[in-house]
């Protein structure tokens, strides 16, 4: 056995979102999620919504000492937009959510908990789609602007760790390419302005808070889920799909966000195929000027690439990215079977070099990392009181070994944050998928320490891991 021995100061913490956690309780305004919910409740697990989610609108007190003592030094959550914000045309607030998300920013302090604060997690009010197309519009952007604007008058005096986005290709390629996320859609023409607009927002938000932060220890970033594309086989064709794959999945945000300017290759493809989006100068100096101080990565799975089966011309819709590429399944690798996606910790360490060589090694941290397992019952052991989940240990041990592996040879990465501190709702998959620190009963939301919380706390402690 070895020990790995971390830095000092790493961020060992767990990352979770507002729409997951709180509950609806006096939110002025629905989420996408909501009114699926309220329209579609067939379509999330068991007809379960966000109405109570962990209760964390009510029990936050309660939740925040149990995070301290799985050992989180570190927690990230969200403001929602839909809760702070009373008139989204003239950004003012609801008092309520002022009062509520500055009581949690002073539990977590007061904790010993670094509180870390998104800005958006997928959830866009609903009434700004259907009054303006959400993403595809331009004042969209301006009013999501003018809510960062509020965040950081409200809490930057005690918050020092922001970042605009979670996953922004999550939301383009659920909503407008995959049919994932409302409104549904599969519109490669569209997919390709919302991601624009969504980096023009990251980017205006950045400026935003350069002139408003009141913290000289404040920083700002964007969290992307760059997971790596590898080629199916070696042929030529293959590895231009996954090149493609990689440009458009994580070069399009990643080179946007640290570098100021997107990826070239890709901007003269999508212009070639005459679905480039609506750029001004401005803008674009905009994004040019406002990148990021450092960067979060949720890394999940690896995607495999390989080319295209059949021409673009069998193509149901006019465009799509994956005119280049489609995602292959591998054989014979490990997999979280509930889940269905593979486990290879080594792209981890993959990332880390990706970071280092060609993105200046900015500073980053895995923003999230998790395993989520169903029917997570099936572990109870009734002897110690607590689910035993041996394999989410053994999960994050692998893949600290790359992280670890990583920073030795110079990678600047600075924490390691768990999907998720507590077992929360989300999305359509709704309690299906289980990747909580700290079990929750959705009935009484009696809430307990997993086997994995107390691991945890040991290896946060020490920052250190025995392998
Ligand atoms: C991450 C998202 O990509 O995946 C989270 O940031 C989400 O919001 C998590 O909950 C797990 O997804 P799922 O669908 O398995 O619960």
């Amino acid at each position: 056995m070895t020990t790995f021995n971390f830095p000092k100061n790493f961020w060992w913490g767990a990352a979770t979102s507002g729409p997951q956690t709180e509950g609806r309780f006096y939110k002025p305004h629905a989420n996408i999620f909501d009114y699926d919910f309220e329209k579609y409740p067939d379509h999330f697990w068991h007809g379960i919504g966000p109405d109570t989610a962990s209760n964390f609108y009510n029990d936050y007190k309660n939740d925040i000492a149990l995070m301290k003592a799985a050992g989180l030094n570190s927690v990230r959550t969200s403001i929602q937009w839909t809760r702070l914000i009373d008139d989204l045309e003239t950004g003012s607030l609801n008092p309520d959510a002022v009062r509520f998300y500055n009581a949690v920013i002073d539990e977590f302090i007061k904790q010993g908990i670094r509180p870390i604060m998104n800005l958006h997690h997928f959830d866009i009010p609903v009434e700004l789609l259907h009054k303006y197309g959400g993403w595809e519009s331009k004042h969209v952007v301006a009013l999501f602007v003018k809510f960062t604007e509020k965040c950081f008058e409200l809490f930057s005096d005690r918050v020092t760790d922001w970042f605009t986005y979670n996953e922004p290709m999550v939301v383009v390629e659920g909503g407008y390419l995959y049919q994932f996320h409302y409104p549904d859609l599969v519109d490669g023409k569209k997919a390709v302005q919302v991601a624009y607009n969504l980096q023009l927002a990251s980017s205006k938000a950045i400026a935003a808070f350069r002139k408003l932060n009141k913290n000289p220890e404040g920083k700002i970033g964007i969290i992307l889920n760059l997971t790596p594309n590898y080629p199916a086989s070696e042929s030529e064709a293959d590895k231009a799909a996954a090149h493609f794959a990689d440009l458009w999945q994580n070069g399009l945000f990643m080179d946007a966000s640290v570098k100021g300017a997107f990826p070239a290759e890709l901007v003269d493809i999508l212009t070639k195929d005459d679905v480039i989006w609506d750029a001004t100068p401005e803008e674009l100096e905009i994004i040019r000027q406002n990148t990021i101080d450092y960067l979060g990565v949720n890394f999940y799975h690896p995607n495999r690439a390989q080319a295209p089966k059949y021409s673009s011309d069998s193509l149901a819709v006019d465009w799509i990215p994956n005119k280049y590429f489609e995602e292959y399944e591998k054989r014979g690798v490990r997999m979280n079977v509930d889940k269905g996606w593979e486990i290879y910790p080594r792209a981890l360490y993959d990332i880390a070099k990706n970071i280092q060589e060609n993105y200046d090694n900015i500073a980053w941290f895995v923003s999230e990392n998790g395993m989520g397992v169903s029917r997570e019952d099936r572990y109870f052991d009734a002897e110690s009181g607590q689910i035993n989940d041996d394999y989410r240990i053994q999960f994050i041990k692998e893949h600290l070994y790359y992280v670890h592996k990583g920073i030795e040879e110079g990678s600047n990465c600075f924490g390691y944050h768990l999907w998720t501190p507590i077992d929360c709702f989300s999305w359509r998959n709704s309690y299906r998928n289980r990747y909580g620190l700290i079990s929750v009963n959705i009935h009484t939301q009696e809430k307990t320490l997993k086997k994995s919380a107390y691991f945890f706390k040991e290896l946060a402690d020490k920052s250190s891991v025995d392998l």
